[in-house]
C-alpha cells in the first residue's frame, strides 16, 4: 500500500486520537450531556481535561465529570501553581459547552474571574463555543455582538438549535447535538485538503413502485456514501448527497436532495453534474423498474407475472457527460469478480471502482465495515483489509485527489 493511502487510511483514528481537549463546563441545564460528549471525544483516542465554572458545579459535581473522563475536574484554580497555563498549553481543543451568555460575552471581553475564563484567555489553540440558553438571551444584541466578535477571532460556534426549551417556551437556544459537536471538534482538527472541491455522492437505494404500496427495492443502508459527504465536508470540500430512502441523517452542512426513484436520482445526477469536481455513486440503484405502476393495490392471486424494464443506467450516462471530472463507481457482488468490475470500470468509463463482495462477514449492506478492493483505469488492484466505512471513504476520497492532481 503507498504511503498516502496508508495516511488517508489512518486519518479519521488519529484525528482524535492523542490529543488533548479541554472541556469548558458552564452553568446550563445542558450540562448533562457534557458527559456524552466526554464519552464520545475519549472513545475516539483523545484525553479531555474539564473546566467548569462554580454554577455548572451546582448542576453536577466535578467528581461525576472525574470518573468520565478519568482526569481531575478543574473548579479553582485560584490556591495552584500556573494551573491554568499548564491546562491551556497542552490542549489542542478548547470546547466550551455548553456555553452560557454569561460566559459567553465575559470570554469576547476577555475577563478572567473563574477557573474557565482564565484558562481559556491563557490558550492560543481551537475554540468551540457551543451555546445553550433561553432565546430571548441568545437574541440579546449584546450576546449577538459578542458572538460575532469571537467569530472574527476565529471561535467556532456549533447551535444552538431551535426547539423546545427548558422554561416551557420554544425558540431558538438549545444546545447542539453531541454527535454535531464531536463532529465539528474532528472537522476542526482535519486539514483542508479538498478545499476547493465540489463532490457530487449518491447514497443508499432506489425504489421502483409496484403500486401504492409496495415497492422494489434492497438492501443499501446509505452508510457508504453518506460517510464520502461527512468525510468531503470535513475535508473543506462542498458535497452535495443524492440519497434514496435511508434511515442515515444527512451530515450538517451537506447539501442533501432526498429521492425515491431511479429516474428522480438521475434528475438530481444531472442537475448537479455541472458545479461538481468528482461524482463518486455508492447508491445501489434497482436495475428494472415495473412496466407500469398499479394505481390501486394488487390483489392477491394464485401467481403473479410483474414485466420489468431496465431504468437508466445513471453512471453510464455520466461516463459519457464526465468532462475532466473524476468518475468513482461502485461494484457490490457477491464474490471478489475483479473481471466483472474491470470491465464495469471500462463499460461506464470510470476512473476507479471500488468492488465489494458483500458475501464476506464485515462487508456490504446495513454494516459499519466493509472489504473492499480499488481498480484504477490502468487495471492496478488495491485490496484492503476490514475497515469502517468512515475510513474507508477517506481513503476514496484520497485517491480521487491523487487522480485529480494529474490531471
Ligand atoms: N448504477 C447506475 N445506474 C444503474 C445501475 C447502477 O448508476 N441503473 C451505478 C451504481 O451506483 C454503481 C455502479 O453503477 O456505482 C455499478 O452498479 P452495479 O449494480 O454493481 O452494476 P450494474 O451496472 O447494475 O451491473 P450488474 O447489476 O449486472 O452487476
Amino acid at each position: 500500500m503507498i504511503s498516502s493511502e496508508k495516511k488517508a487510511q489512518n486519518r479519521f483514528r488519529i484525528v482524535l486520537g492523542g490529543k488533548n481537549i479541554l472541556l469548558g463546563v458552564t452553568g446550563s441545564i445542558a450540562v448533562y450531556k457534557s458527559i456524552d460528549i466526554i464519552r464520545g471525544l475519549t472513545k475516539e483516542g483523545a484525553t479531555v481535561r474539564v473546566v467548569m465554572t462554580e454554577s455548572a458545579s451546582h448542576f453536577i459535581a466535578p467528581l461525576t465529570f472525574e470518573a468520565v473522563s478519568g482526569n481531575r475536574a478543574y473548579t479553582d484554580i485560584s490556591g495552584e501553581h500556573l494551573n491554568h497555563i499548564n491546562l491551556s498549553r497542552d490542549a489542542q481543543v478548547f470546547v466550551i459547552a455548553p456555553a452560557t451568555a454569561n460566559t459567553i460575552n465575559k470570554l469576547s471581553c476577555g475577563i478572567a474571574d473563574n477557573a474557565l475564563t482564565t484558562t481559556w484567555l491563557a490558550y492560543k489553540g481551537i475554540t468551540v463555543i457551543v451555546p445553550a440558553m433561553n432565546s430571548r438571551m441568545y437574541e440579546n444584541p449584546i450576546v449577538q455582538k459578542n458572538i460575532r466578535e469571537l467569530e472574527k477571532l476565529g471561535v467556532i460556534f456549533v447551535g444552538p438549535e431551535q426547539g423546545n426549551l427548558i422554561c416551557g417556551e420554544e425558540g431558538i437556544g438549545r444546545m447542539a447535538d453531541v454527535g454535531d459537536i464531536i463532529e465539528a471538534v474532528r472537522s476542526a482538527l482535519t486539514p483542508k485538503d479538498l478545499s476547493g472541491h465540489n463532490i457530487l455522492v449518491t447514497a443508499g437505494p432506489t425504489r421502483e413502485s409496484l403500486d401504492p404500496i409496495r415497492f422494489i427495492s434492497n438492501r443499501s443502508s446509505g452508510k457508504m456514501g453518506f460517510a464520502i459527504a461527512a468525510s468531503a465536508l470535513r475535508r473543506g470540500a462542498k458535497a452535495t448527497l443524492v440519497s434514496g430512502p435511508t434511515s442515515q441523517h444527512p451530515p450538517k452542512g451537506v447539501s442533501f436532495i432526498s429521492v425515491e426513484n431511479t429516474a428522480e436520482m438521475r434528475e438530481a445526477v444531472l442537475e448537479n453534474l455541472p458545479c461538481s469536481t468528482a461524482v463518486i455513486m455508492t447508491a445501489a440503484i434497482a436495475d428494472f423498474s415495473p412496466v407500469s405502476i398499479s394505481k390501486s393495490k394488487i390483489k392477491k392471486t394464485d401467481a403473479l407475472t410483474i414485466n420489468l424494464e431496465p431504468t437508466s443506467d445513471i453512471l453510464k450516462e455520466l461516463g459519457r457527460k464526465k468532462g475532466r471530472r473524476i468518475l468513482i463507481g461502485f461494484a457490490a457482488e457477491t464474490g471478489k469478480n475483479i473481471k466483472n468490475a474491470k470491465d464495469k470500470l471500462k463499460d461506464k468509463n470510470l476512473d476507479l471502482i471500488v468492488l465489494n463482495d458483500i458475501t464476506q462477514e464485515g462487508a456490504g449492506f446495513d454494516v459499519d465495515t466493509n472489504i473492499v478492493t480499488i481498480i484504477d483505469r490502468r487495471g492496478e488492484v488495491t485490496d484492503y483489509p476490514l475497515m469502517k466505512k468512515t475510513e474507508i471513504a477517506d481513503i476514496i476520497l484520497s485517491r480521487m485527489l491523487q487522480l485529480k492532481s494529474k490531471r
